[in-house]
């Protein structure tokens, strides 16, 4: 027993080493692809080597000494006693102190620069955390749609290349109330893209912020990083990074409405949701909007089937997996269990029509 522990935890360490070599890991800070996370990187990596070069050191040490002046059988003599040793305990204390003063220089100067004033052409996207999924509005005022609101998305949000982007991360739960007319749904997140920035909390009642800009197109995957409820672990995000021709084109299509459906059954899924549901069961607009009409406490679907909408609920399931949309209209709370978003009950044929309906807002 007592020789096959360290054998068994040791496998079991290596086991739990090798579940970070995962060769298609989409949120490695090592992988970085814009400015900020090449900057981060660029300080973690000197940080990393010197902490090793102490690990080796100290480690070095105590084995050296445990192994060279080990018990042996026949020295039964207790070794001389000392105590204090003014030599070892100032080097052992200046030591340490001038390494870490090294590591403060480029640290401190680093956090300087994070927090440095975005440019005048910068991107400004409020990040919005919900209950659990991230909803993101384009403040700039050329960023405003032609029914006179900012354009506001969820689960992916699209920037430009090469354009420096400034993230205001708020956490207002949607604005909805408690039964003592207290703020609900408030709690604390973090923002976190690990391809391009480190990690920024989203709290209620503070604005914190995150510059950054990305270099190559491409979908970098995120999550949030701070427990906030029963499905932290399904709030996800996508940056869907546009190179700036394809990026203005966005632009313009997100501030027009998708055309009106012509198929029957997406009319009919038109009806349903902008209309309060039959036998008093609720409103899809109390809480989505699609265009100017609508509430703000759940993800604006105006553009649904945008191909850059990838993801939904959460950014758990792909926007083109029909089984997963429908299963999410049936019953919300089955599928990510304490979801906000309630059972209304629908019937098959109502969310055949719902589902037509979304795929016909791209
Ligand atoms: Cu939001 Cu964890």
């Amino acid at each position: 027993m007592r020789k096959t522990a360290p054998v068994t935890l040791g496998l079991i360490a290596v086991g739990l080493m090798l579940t970070a070599c995962s060769p298609d890991a989409t949120q490695d800070t090592l992988q970085p692809v814009g400015d900020v996370a090449k900057q981060q990187k660029a300080l973690f990596v000197p940080v990393f080597w010197v902490a090793v070069g102490v690990f080796v050191v100290v480690q070095g040490g105590i084995l050296y000494i445990a192994l060279r002046y080990r018990h042996r059988k026949g020295r039964e003599r207790m070794p001389r006693q000392t105590h204090g040793n003014t030599r070892l305990e100032v080097g052992w204390t200046i030591l340490p102190a001038v390494v870490l003063a090294g590591v403060m220089v480029p640290t401190v100067s680093l956090i300087w620069d994070l927090a440095r004033p975005p440019s005048a052409d910068a991107l400004n996207i409020t990040v919005e955390g919900y209950q659990w999924w991230w909803g993101f509005e384009y403040s700039d005022d050329d960023m405003v749609t032609e029914w006179d609101r900012p354009i506001t998305i969820a689960d992916t949000m699209v920037v430009p290349t090469g354009r420096e982007i400034y993230l205001s991360l708020e956490a207002t739960g949607g604005g909805a109330m408690d039964a003592n007319g207290d703020p609900d749904f408030q709690v604390i997140h973090s923002f976190w893209v690990p391809q391009l920035f480190g990690t920024q909390d989203v709290m209620p009642g503070q604005t914190n912020h995150i510059l950054f800009s990305v270099d190559t197109p491409g979908t970098y995957t995120g999550q949030c990083k701070e427990f906030c409820g029963l499905q932290h672990g399904r709030m996800k995000l996508e940056v869907v990074a546009l190179a700036p021709a394809e990026w203005e084109a966005w632009v313009e299509g997100q501030k027009t409405l998708a055309p009106s459906p012509t198929d029957p059954l997406a009319q009919q899924g038109e009806e349903l949701f902008l209309n309060p549901l039959s036998d008093g069961r609720g409103a899809c607009t109390a809480c989505h909007a699609v265009g100017d009409g609508g509430g703000a406490a759940a993800p604006n679907l105006t553009h649904f089937a945008d191909p850059t909408h990838t993801c939904f609920a959460g950014c758990n399931w792909s926007t083109t997996d029909r089984d997963a949309l429908e299963a999410w209209l049936e019953n919300p709370g089955a599928v990510k269990l304490g979801a906000k978003m309630p059972d209304y009950g629908l019937e098959p044929d109502e969310i055949d029509a719902l589902v037509a309906y979304l795929y016909s807002l791209t």
